[in-house]
C-alpha cells in the first residue's frame, strides 16, 4: 500500500518513487512517527523513512529526490530537531544504521550514525581522553559535525581532519576542516544539507575527564527528562539560560512543556507535549527575553515546518 501523503508527488510519480525506494537495500518506512526517532519525543509522521547501513542507499535517495523534485531532511540521532505535529511531507533520510568506529593511528575513523557515547567508549579503550569533551551530548557524530556541538571551551570542528559528505547530487565528496566553515553550532554541512557518510578526527591527547564533563551536566542539565538539550544559543557575551532564569521564566510552562527549573535554556516533554505547546513557550521566551533585555535569543534547535 503505498502512502497517501506523498503530499508533493502524485500517482504514477509517486509510485514510481516508492518502488525505486523499496528497490534500495534498506529498510523503507511509510507514515512513521518521528516522535519516535528524536530526544524530545514530539513529532507526527514523516511521508517516507528510510534507515540504512549501506552509503550507497543513502546515495540514491538523495538522487532519487533530486530527480523527483522532492523534499528530504537528513535525521541523525533526532537530538536538536523539533518536528511539527503535522511530521514531515517527504522522505526522512536516517543514518542510525551507519556505524562504525576505526582506529588509524592517531586519528580515528567513525560513521555518522555511530552515537556519541559509544565513540567515546571506543576512543577511551585505546587510552585516548582528547574526544571527552564531547561527553554526555547525546547526539550521533554526523549531527555534532552539523552542529559543530561542544561546550564552551571546544567544538567538534576543531579535531575534524577530513569529512565524506554526499552532495545534493548524491556524489560523495572529502572536505578538509578548512573547507567546512565551522562557527559557534554552525557549518557549511548545515547550510548546505550535505549528508555526512564518515568523519577522521584527530586525537590530539587534550586530556579531558570523561566523568567530570558528565558529573558537571549532570548536576547543572536536567538530562533525565526528554529534551532537544539548549533551545537556544548563547548570544555573544551572554548566557541564554541565565537570561531566560533573570526574565522570570523557569518553570513556565505550556500544556506539558515546561521550561527546566535546573537550566532555563532546556526546554522539557513533561509527557504528551505537542510540538505546539513547545513553539508556543520558544515564542514566549523570546518575546519576554527581548521585552526584558533587548536581547534576541536564535534557536540552536532546528525547528522543521510540517
Ligand atoms: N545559568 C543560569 N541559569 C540557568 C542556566 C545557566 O544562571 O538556568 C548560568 C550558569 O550558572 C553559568 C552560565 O549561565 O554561570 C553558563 O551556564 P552553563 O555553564 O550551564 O553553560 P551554557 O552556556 O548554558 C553551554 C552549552 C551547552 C553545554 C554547556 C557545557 C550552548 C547554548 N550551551 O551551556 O550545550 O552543555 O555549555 O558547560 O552553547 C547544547 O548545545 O545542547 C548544550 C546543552
Amino acid at each position: 500500500m503505498l502512502p497517501e501523503g506523498g503530499a508533493l508527488l502524485r500517482g504514477v510519480e509517486r509510485s514510481a518513487f516508492a518502488s525505486r525506494l523499496s528497490a534500495l537495500y534498506g529498510e523503507v518506512r511509510f507514515e512513521e512517527p518521528l516522535a519516535c526517532h528524536t530526544t524530545i519525543g514530539v513529532g507526527g509522521t514523516a511521508v517516507f523513512f528510510l534507515s540504512s547501513e549501506h552509503p550507497a542507499d543513502l546515495a540514491e535517495a538523495v538522487r532519487l529526490c533530486a530527480h523527483h523534485g522532492y523534499p528530504y531532511l537528513l535525521l541523525g540521532a533526532g537530538s536538536n530537531i523539533l518536528f511539527s505535529d503535522r511530521g514531515y511531507p517527504g522522505l526522512v533520510i536516517s543514518t542510525e544504521r551507519l556505524r562504525g568506529v576505526f582506529h588509524e593511528g592517531d586519528r580515528v575513523r567513525v560513521f555518522a550514525g555511530e552515537p556519541l557515547p559509544t565513540l567515546l567508549d571506543a576512543v577511551n579503550r585505546v587510552q585516548t581522553r582528547s574526544l571527552n569533551f564531547l561527553a554526555g551530548i547525546p547526539g550521533s557524530i554526523g549531527g555534532a559535525i552539523a552542529m559543530n556541538a561542544g561546550i564552551p571551551a571546544r567544538a567538534i570542528g576543531e579535531v575534524v581532519d577530513e569529512i565524506a559528505v554526499l552532495d545534493l547530487s548524491g556524489q560523495v565528496k572529502r572536505l578538509r576542516a578548512a573547507d567546512c566553515g565551522f562557527s559557534y553550532r554552525k557549518s557549511r554541512i548545515l547550510e548546505e544539507r550535505l549528508l555526512v557518510l564518515w568523519v577522521r578526527l584527530r586525537l590530539d591527547g587534550a586530556p579531558y575527564d570523561r566523568e567530570e564533563i558528565l558529573a558537571h551536566r549532570r548536576a547543572h542539565q536536567p538530562l533525565c527528562t526528554c529534551s532537544a538539550g539548549c533551545v537556544f544559543k548563547n548570544p555573544p557575551g551572554f548566557s541564554a539560560g541565565r537570561l531566560i532564569e533573570e526574565a522570570g521564566l523557569k518553570g513556565f510552562s505550556v500544556g506539558m512543556a515546561k521550561v527546566s527549573e535546573k537550566h532555563a535554556n532546556f526546554i522539557l516533554n513533561l509527557g504528551g507535549a505537542t510540538s505546539a505547546d513547545i513553539r508556543k513557550l520558544i515564542d514566549i521566551v523570546r518575546q519576554k527575553v527581548y521585552k526584558s533585555f533587548r536581547v534576541l535569543l536564535e534557536l540552536e534547535i532546528e525547528v522543521i515546518d510540517g
